[in-house]
């Protein structure tokens, strides 16, 4: 249902991406540049690396490797801390000076690195108070963990977590708090119903996915899973109905080829998809798919600054994307150490990054 004709443009402001994993090390010089090669000026990390980022030093040395990574002057990068009993209360009111946004709570068990992630939320009340005083953001991952004598797996996982955000959104009325990657109509309802304290981000994967796209292909594998046909749609109708509250984090999280696609026996493929390297151009695609291409810049930079309160410098860049007639997606990225397969490999987009206002 697309609006456009060839040769059509779009003009977005310092597009900016609310969620996206950079890794470190050799991994993280590969993609980090991508952030920019995608068309954009802002990335705001996640702290699951191992070990994870808990502390300001952590955070402000990761910035300055993300810097020197990203061969451009350009992107900035907004650091997140991991939930966890290394977080005090009563440092919270140093956090902002250091850079430090938002506070990433992952579950115990449900993703990549979780490892140390949290098992209960109530033990938090006192440093979620403090977040609240001080303007912090809390970034959930949105799913319980699987219980089999629950009857919950990956299917429910997420559904089953709204609640949680439910109660928070009511305890700290002010604290300002992400639900991250929705991916069902239940999680788009529970957002609309909380109150202006809360948003949520929708990748652009989970714009095109469903459950049959990653049962059996690994490379489609992230968490949470993709989910049905009619939850794809209610995450394609909140953008298209222009509620300020869905913005674009794309959580694209690359993983050597090798860790996609080597399942065995006893282990299983490492969840993620990688969209950086592709990512406006791929959202413009889709966005055009469903008829929402009028809510690019809104989806991709607007909506998100106005809920983190990072209003535009007077000269930020322009980045202008054009209706072609396709574009395929390279196979791979890679480095003399490293290599990823990005989504949509081989395949082909209808728009492109046509100009770039540095
Ligand atoms: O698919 C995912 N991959 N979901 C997450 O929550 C984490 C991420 C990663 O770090 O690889
Ligand atoms: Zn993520």
């Amino acid at each position: 249902m697309s609006t456009t004709n060839w040769g059509d443009t779009r003009e977005v402001t310092a597009p900016a991406d609310f969620h996206v994993h950079l890794r470190d090390g050799a991994l993280s010089r590969l993609v980090t540049p991508h952030v920019h090669k995608g068309g954009f000026y802002l990335a705001y990390v996640m702290p699951n690396l191992v070990p994870p980022i808990t502390t300001t030093r952590m955070a402000m040395e990761y910035q300055k490797k993300l810097r020197e990574n990203s061969g451009s002057t350009k992107v900035e990068f907004l650091m997140t801390l991991y939930l966890s009993d290394d977080l005090y209360p009563s440092d919270v009111k140093n956090w902002k000076a250091a850079g430090i946004i938002g506070v990433k709570s992952y579950p115990r068990g449900v993703t990549t690195n979780s490892d140390q992630g949290i098992e209960s939320y109530d033990k938090y009340d006192e440093l979620f108070k403090e977040m609240e005083a001080h303007s912090i953001v809390l970034n959930l991952h949105g799913e319980i963990p699987s219980d089999h004598s629950k009857n919950t797996c990956v299917l429910n996982a997420e559904e089953r977590f709204l609640p949680v955000l439910a109660d928070l959104a009511e305890k700290y009325p002010k604290l300002r708090i992400v639900l991250e990657h929705a991916t069902t109509e239940a999680a788009v309802k529970a957002v609309m119903a909380c109150g202006d304290n809360v948003a949520c981000t929708i990748t652009a994967h989970h714009l095109t996915l469903t459950v049959d796209d990653w049962a059996g292909q690994s490379f489609h594998f992230c968490k949470p899973v993709a989910k049905f046909p009619s939850d794809r749609l209610a995450l394609q109708e909140a953008i298209k109905s222009g509620n300020k509250k869905f913005f674009l984090g794309s959580d694209s999280a690359p993983h050597p080829s090798l860790s996609k696609s080597t399942a065995t026996p006893t282990s299983g493929c490492a969840a993620g998809v990688y969209t950086s390297p592709i990512l406006l151009p791929l959202v413009a695609h889709l966005l055009d798919s469903f008829g929402a291409i009028d809510r690019l810049a809104d989806f991709t930079s607007n909506f998100g600054r106005a809920f983190y309160q990072i209003p535009l410098a007077s000269h930020a860049p322009k980045v202008v994307v054009q209706k072609v007639q396709g574009v395929t997606v390279q196979a791979e990225y890679s480095s003399e150490e490293k290599a990823v397969v990005p989504f949509w490999a081989s395949r082909s987009i209808d728009w492109q990054i046509v100009n770039v206002e540095e």
